[in-house]
C-alpha cells in the first residue's frame, strides 16, 4: 500500500528547507549504495555528517511527531535520521529494494525498515520525470507528489525513481520500525482509526464510540511488537 500523507511541511517551513538545501553540499550518490544498489543509482545527496543534514533531519522529526496523520499510518517505533537527496540531469535510481536494517550513525542502535518514506520539497510542476514507481501485487503505481507531502510504501517492495529530465526535484528519505510490523495489520488499524475519528464527529456522545476505541487499542496492544 502507498500512503500519501498531505502537510507535513507548511509553505514558510518548506521555504527555509528548501532555501539551506539548494545551498548545500551535495555529494555522489553512489558512496551511499549498497552492492546491489550502486549500478542502478545516479544521483546526489547529503553526506550523512553533514550538519544541514542533522539540523533539518532533526526539524522533520519534530514535524512528523506532531502530526496525527503519520503517526496513525506509521504507528512509529524508531525512525531512521531522515537523509537528502537530489535528482537532476539525468538522475535515477533504477529498480531496488532498500536494506532491511539501517544502523544510527553514531549509535550502537540499528532500525529494522518496515516503511520506507519520501517527503517532497520540490513542486511536480519543477521537473519532468522523478516519479517514484512502487510495484506490488497488484501492478505498478506511480507518484510525484506536491511539495511538503510525504509517501509511505513497504520497504518490502520493489521501486525506483524515474530520471528527471528537467529542472530538479529535492527530497528527504527515512525509513520506519513500526510498532506494528505487517502491513495488513497496520491497514485495518488505519481503517479502523480513519472510521473512529469519523464517527466522532458525526455522533460525538456514542456508546459505541468507547467501545471501539477500546477494540483499536486492543488490536495494537495485540500486534505491537517493541
Ligand atoms: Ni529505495
Amino acid at each position: 500500500m502507498m500512503l500519501s500523507i498531505p502537510g507535513v511541511l507548511n509553505a514558510e517551513q518548506l521555504r527555509q528547507c528548501r532555501a539551506a538545501l539548494e545551498g548545500g553540499n551535495w555529494q555522489d550518490g553512489r558512496f551511499t549504495a549498497g552492492h546491489q544498489a550502486v549500478n542502478v543509482k545516479a544521483n546526489q545527496q547529503l553526506a550523512q555528517d553533514d550538519p544541514l543534514t542533522q539540523q533539518l533531519g532533526d526539524f522533520i522529526l519534530a514535524c512528523l511527531a506532531q502530526h496525527p496523520r503519520f503517526m496513525a499510518a506509521a504507528l512509529p517505533l524508531k525512525v531512521v535520521p531522515p537523509r537528502f537527496n537530489r535528482y537532476a540531469e539525468g538522475g535515477t535510481y533504477g529498480d531496488h529494494i532498500d536494506n532491511a536494517v539501517f544502523s544510527v550513525p553514531g549509535t550502537p542502535h540499528r532500525i529494522r525498515a518496515d516503511l520506507s518514506a519520501t517527503l517532497f520539497f520540490s513542486e511536480p510542476d519543477e521537473y519532468d520525470g522523478g516519479e517514484l514507481v512502487v510495484h506490488d501485487h497488484f501492478g505498478s503505481h506511480r507518484a510525484k507528489l506536491p511539495a511538503g507531502h510525504l509517501l509511505l510504501y513497504p520497504s518490502g517492495s520493489l521501486h525506483r525513481v524515474e530520471p528527471v529530465t528537467r529542472g530538479a526535484r529535492l527530497a528527504a528519505f527515512f525509513w520506519v520500525q513500526s510498532l506494528v510490523r505487517e502491513e495488513p495489520q497496520r491497514s485495518v488499524l488505519l481503517e479502523l482509526d480513519d472510521s473512529i475519528q469519523a464517527l466522532r464527529e458525526q455522533v460525538p456522545d456514542s456508546p459505541e464510540l468507547v467501545r471501539l476505541t477500546g477494540i483499536y487499542h486492543n488490536l495494537l496492544r495485540q500486534w505491537t511488537q517493541t
